[in-house]
């Protein structure tokens, strides 16, 4: 049996002792022992970017990278976007005005890359959009309306 160690991790400006085993992937601590599905498992193997969640403001695959390597640093997940009153976020709300999804089962990830591609900088044309947003896949073939969305969003940041 392999032994459990406590992490303490910081999720979504809240903390959490977590008793785990050291191969527990970000991704299934945060879906399956604090219960946030917020984050999707797609392909769990650094393909799809549906896992996509920030750790100290970078965009990381929650799938690839250990729990234990997020002590210390603060995580956000989709659900830790909400602003003050409940509203959306500017780009979950670009994401809704541009219908900018079908299934929806890659939003999460597709919103927390564009978040980060703007605040990259790296949102400044379509052609840039595309290229700093491959890593998330959509299976609906969205595309075009989620290339709208983070365009969308730049311009209403800059
Ligand atoms: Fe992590 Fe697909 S589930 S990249």
């Amino acid at each position: 049996m392999t032994s459990r160690t406590t992490l303490h991790l910081s999720i979504n400006g809240r903390e959490h002792a977590l008793a785990l085993e050291p191969r527990v992937t970000l991704l299934d601590a945060l879906r399956d022992h604090l219960g946030l599905t917020g984050t999707k498992k797609g392909c769990d193997q650094g393909q799809c970017g549906a896992c996509t969640v920030h750790v100290d403001g970078r965009r990381v695959l929650a799938c690839l990278t250990l729990a234990a390597q997020a002590e210390g640093q603060a995580v956000t997940t989709i659900e830790g976007l909400f602003e003050p009153e409940g509203r959306l976020h500017p780009v979950q709300a670009a994401f809704l005005e541009q219908d900018a999804f079908q299934c929806g089962y890659c939003t999460p990830g597709q919103i927390m890359s564009a978040i980060a591609c703007i605040r990259e900088g790296h949102a400044r044309s379509d052609d840039e959009i595309r290229e700093y947003m491959s890593g998330n896949l959509c299976r609906c073939g969205a595309y075009p309306h989620i290339v709208a969305a983070v365009r969308q969003a730049a311009e209403m940041a800059s």
